[in-house]
């Protein structure tokens, strides 16, 4: 009981330190096991985030933005053999792992279930996971050995794919080699940055962006068993692109061989302001430049063949060395303030579900990492073949989309 009233005082402090004291106001009739979940809630999460609603226009702006050459297909043809070499030795001597960043809420694809479990299939099932699976298991069998593969879950979906991939003897993969680990939770607070209430005893929060991916491998002892197994490079993908490629021998070689410390996959933009974010520097460091943030003068900036400058968008395919991750970890990466519908528990207990925005949430995006690597390769990759991103239930990024491309890649549904 005393253990318990320190932790109620210490609970007290951090949220009266911002400004979020009301979250305790119920918690005197709160059953134990209620009391104990929300002190345990309000210890793992940072709320230091929340101060920066009111400064929202203090946020760091953009330096200036000048082009990174990519690497295009052409070039990469030329050297593939000598670049396949290079990555499958990296391989087959452990060095490469695949993270998959699997946390997201995926609310635009609007399903019950984490989007890994999500079935593309028209004839038989094929699950999103499963055809992730299905391109590494291309590269073990021509590496001749799994490489491990650590999966990002969030508190809202960690059971459930943990389960699922039991169930579905994890599609073939080698279990030994599969390491789950959760990401961060952060709170979720209306427009004056006071946290919702999602019940009496708990607070509103969401999974607080792809970008928090190493530090959350960290606290979950990861790092650890990055060392132990020899881990150096870490190859991070998104769960919704179901052609894409993963700890590609030739990107692998590719980076290597430029002397790079990270690696993008990129595709030849669609349209000089199709909406996606393209490779660029920004104060001379690798960066990536979002569609709406691109000026005139970007649009119609032109490289020395007459090509558009900022030619070529992520696709959520990095590649980046373990040693530099751990050099940046502790750096704080740009918070991003989005605003969002959030549901929460009105002052007489009712719970709500907006049908427009309400308030805040709080994101670190993986392509800020970029930003704090010393180098990028930016790799072009076809469209075509690898990249089929699932966002939406149908129109553009969507399940239909993404059939229609497996099937042109020769891939059964
Ligand atoms: P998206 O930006 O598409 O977000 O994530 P989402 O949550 O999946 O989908 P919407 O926006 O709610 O419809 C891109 C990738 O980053 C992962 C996602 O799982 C996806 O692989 N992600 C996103 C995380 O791992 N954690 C997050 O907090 C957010």
């Amino acid at each position: 009981m005393e253990m318990m009233e320190e932790r109620k005082a210490l609970a007290e402090k951090k949220l009266e330190e911002y400004g979020q004291s009301h979250v305790l106001r119920y918690y005197d009739t709160l059953t134990q096991e209620e009391q104990e979940k929300l002190l345990s809630q309000i210890e793992q999460m940072d709320l230091s985030v929340t101060k920066y609603v009111h400064h929202r226009d203090e946020l760091p702006g953009r330096g200036v933005i000048t082009p990174l050459k990519a690497m295009e297909i052409p070039e990469i043809q030329e050297k593939e053999d000598e670049y396949r070499a290079i990555g499958l030795k990296e391989i087959r001597e452990g060095k490469v792992a695949a993270v998959l960043l699997a946390g997201g809420m995926g609310t635009r694809l609007g399903s019950d279930h984490p989007k890994c479990m999500y079935d593309i299939g028209v004839t038989h099932p094929v699950f999103i996971m499963q055809r992730l699976i299905e391109n590494m298991m291309d590269v073990v069998r021509e590496a001749g050995t799994f490489f491990p593969f650590f999966i990002m879950t969030s508190d809202k979906n960690h059971d459930t794919t943990v389960a699922f991939m039991k169930e579905h003897d994890y599609f073939g993969y080698d279990p030994d080699k599969v390491f789950f680990f959760r990401q961060d939770m952060a709170p979720a607070t209306d427009y004056d940055g006071k946290i919702y209430m999602e019940s009496r005893c708990q607070m509103a929060s969401s999974p607080n962006g792809n970008g928090g991916w190493f530090s959350s491998m960290n606290k979950a002892g990861l790092l650890d068993k990055l060392h132990e197994l020899g881990v150096e490079w870490l190859n991070c993908f998104a769960v919704d692109n179901v052609l894409q490629r993963i700890a590609d021998p030739v990107f692998v070689g590719a980076t290597i061989a430029e002397n790079c410390v990270s690696g993008a996959k990129v595709v030849r933009k669609a349209a000089p302001d199709e909406k996606v974010g393209a490779m660029c520097l920004e104060d001379g460091r690798p960066s990536i430049v979002e569609y709406y943030e691109m000026t005139p003068e970007l649009l119609n900036a032109k490289d020395a063949n007459g090509n558009p400058a900022y030619n070529f968008g992520v696709i959520l395919n990095y590649l980046f060395r373990e040693d530099q991750l751990e050099e940046i970890m502790d750096d704080k990466l740009m918070l991003h303030i989005v605003e969002k519908k959030i549901p929460y528990m009105d002052a007489n207990g009712n719970f709500i579900k907006p049908e427009t925005p309400n308030g805040f949430k709080f994101e670190q995006l993986i392509l800020d990492m970029v930003h704090e690597m010393e180098s990028c390769l930016p790799y072009e990759v076809e469209r075509s073949c690898e990249f089929a991103p699932i966002k939406n239930k149908t129109g553009v990024d969507s399940v239909e989309s993404a059939r229609k491309l497996c099937v042109k890649n020769g891939i059964q549904l």
